[in-house]
């Protein structure tokens, strides 16, 4: 079968190598649109004008699932898009209710772009399952793009993590696809003090979950 999996740019890279991975009987195409990314800093309205044809794409090329790798478009879009598109699309969006199952302080911190941590989608996510949680929500605007251009400023990284540890935090979400690649870093950061998460075990779980009903 064939899977689409979809970033703004080499955030679903991470994403997709995992799916490629976890599942190599199938085919994975990925796409990106890193002409226009940052995502994270546009408004749900420009997302969608970029990102339904190249979702469109992928349909054609003949996936039956796609897998929308960008906590940015998901939390924005996702509900949309289902409207627009009869394939099964799969979100990507902050692991709020783990995170707020896992601490034992009460306190996380979420990495996520501008424009995921404005979305209802995030509002709703932290309501429904973190209340009572302090949720720290660091600078990350220009994550992003830095790691995209592989131009990563490690101390800027560093401060953002750091700041959240200081307030006591002993989670981390990583929110936007792009932080993956940085993973191993924000673990060397939080070893002892904080569990970092990120969702592409669950993802893979649930895409597999959704092949079983095509077949
Ligand atoms: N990788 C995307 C996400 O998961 C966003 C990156 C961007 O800002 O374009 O939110």
């Amino acid at each position: 079968m064939k899977i689409g999996v979809f970033d703004s740019g080499v955030g679903g890279l991470s994403v997709a190598n995992a799916i490629e991975k976890a599942l190599p009987e199938h085919i994975v195409l990925f796409k990106n649109d890193v002409e226009h990314m940052p995502y994270g800093v546009r408004t749900p309205e420009q997302i969608l004008g970029l990102v339904t044809p190249i979702l469109q794409e992928l349909v054609d090329e003949g996936c039956q699932a796609i897998v929308v790798a960008c906590n940015t478009v998901s939390t924005t879009l996702i509900k949309k898009l289902r409207e627009l598109f009869s394939v099964p699309l799969i979100a990507i969006e902050p692991m709020i209710k783990p995170a707020a199952a896992l601490t034992q302080a009460g306190k996380i911190i979420v990495c996520a772009t501008p424009t995921t941590l404005a979305s209802a989608r995030y509002a709703e996510l932290k309501a429904s399952y973190a209340p009572g949680i302090v949720v720290i929500e660091p600078d990350c605007s220009d994550w992003a793009l830095m790691i995209q251009d592989e131009q990563i400023n490690e101390t800027k990284v560093a401060e953002d993590i750091q700041s959240g540890l200081k307030e006591g935090a002993d989670v981390i979400v990583l929110a936007c696809t792009h932080y993956h690649w940085i993973e191993e870093q924000i673990r060397e950061l939080a070893a002892g003090r904080a569990q970092v998460l990120q969702p592409e075990s669950p993802i893979i779980a649930e895409l597999k979950r959704v092949l079983v009903r095509l077949q």
